[in-house]
């Protein structure tokens, strides 16, 4: 695969993408988020990846939507379009585990890209905020509905309505960042993560991200019933057997993704 906008690696059963705008700090335009879907495609389709991560530079995981590309759009353009809709939420259909590594700014849309994500990882010089207001506009890819979901409604509507940026202690404090590390080593060691995360079965882990996302979309009786027929169903996979025989057996277990 190679792209203008983004760099895709693999790393063992690890896919890498890295946000490649660097003089425009990774502003998210339609060429970017069009190769950022196709590289998960990819990503998704590959049966040796097992576990997914999107970063970006040390400055910047992403300073937002484009402000020169929306600036002369009209209400038309971007309805006819399907602005946003189109293109920008392939990450919320992955299936496999998706993991933002966060340094430095990850403004208005580049926040809601890593919040569509199933974890934030940020490094120590991370920004976190939703500064549409400032710009006369608000935020349009989920920052109104996830923010109050990871953080509180007071939080984000502090955020959202204030537009001020909040810093990666912040966020951790506020359940938005899962982990912090120094900015140097954030890469590696979110690698590492992802790369015990893919050597479990992908089909349990598939099953365990699919029904903590069905957390927010139910009630809670209907989302443990939900996790308890996830549960029963996970008794047919050979992966199932080979956890559980290697624990009783006292070897490490050796999962073949089915
Ligand atoms: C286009 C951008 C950009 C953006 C930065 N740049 N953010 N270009 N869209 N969102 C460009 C600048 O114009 C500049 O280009 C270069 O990147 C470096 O930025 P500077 O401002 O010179 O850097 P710095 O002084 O370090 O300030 C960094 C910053 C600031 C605090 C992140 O750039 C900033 O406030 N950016 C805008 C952040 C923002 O408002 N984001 C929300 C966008 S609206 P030149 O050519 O001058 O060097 C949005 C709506 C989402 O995201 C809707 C749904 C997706």
């Amino acid at each position: 695969m190679s792209f203008e906008n983004i760099i895709t690696e693999t790393h063992g059963r690890v896919g890498l993408i890295t946000l490649n705008r660097p003089k425009q700090l990774n502003a998210l335009n339609d060429q970017l988020v069009d190769e950022l879907s196709s590289a998960l495609d990819g990503f998704e389709s590959d049966e040796r990846i097992g576990c997914i991560v999107i970063t970006g530079s040390d400055k910047a995981f992403a300073a937002g939507a484009d402000i020169g590309a929306m600036s002369g759009l009209g209400f038309m353009d971007a309805y006819k379009a399907d602005y946003i809709t189109r293109n920008w939420e392939r990450i919320k259909t992955c299936r496999k585990p998706v993991i933002a590594a966060v340094a430095g700014f990850a403004l208005g849309g580049g926040c809601e890209l890593a919040m569509m994500c199933d974890m934030i990882f940020a490094a120590d010089s991370a920004k976190f905020g939703q500064p549409e207001i400032k710009l006369g506009t608000m935020p349009g890819a989920g920052g109104t509905q996830r923010l109050p979901r990871a953080i509180s409604k007071a939080k984000a509507m502090d955020m959202c309505l204030s537009g001020r940026l909040i810093d990666a202690d912040e966020a951790e404090r506020a359940g938005l960042v899962a982990r912090i590390y120094p900015a140097s080593e954030l890469l590696s060691e979110t690698l590492k993560a992802a790369q015990s995360i893919a050597q479990f079965s992908l089909p349990v882990a598939m099953m365990i991200k699919e029904s903590i996302n069905r957390s927010f979309e139910s009630s809670l009786n209907e989302g443990i019933l939900f996790e308890r027929r996830s549960f029963h169903s996970i008794f047919a996979l050979d992966d199932n057997k080979e956890g559980m025989n290697a624990f009783l057996n006292k070897r490490p277990p050796v999962f073949k993704n089915q």
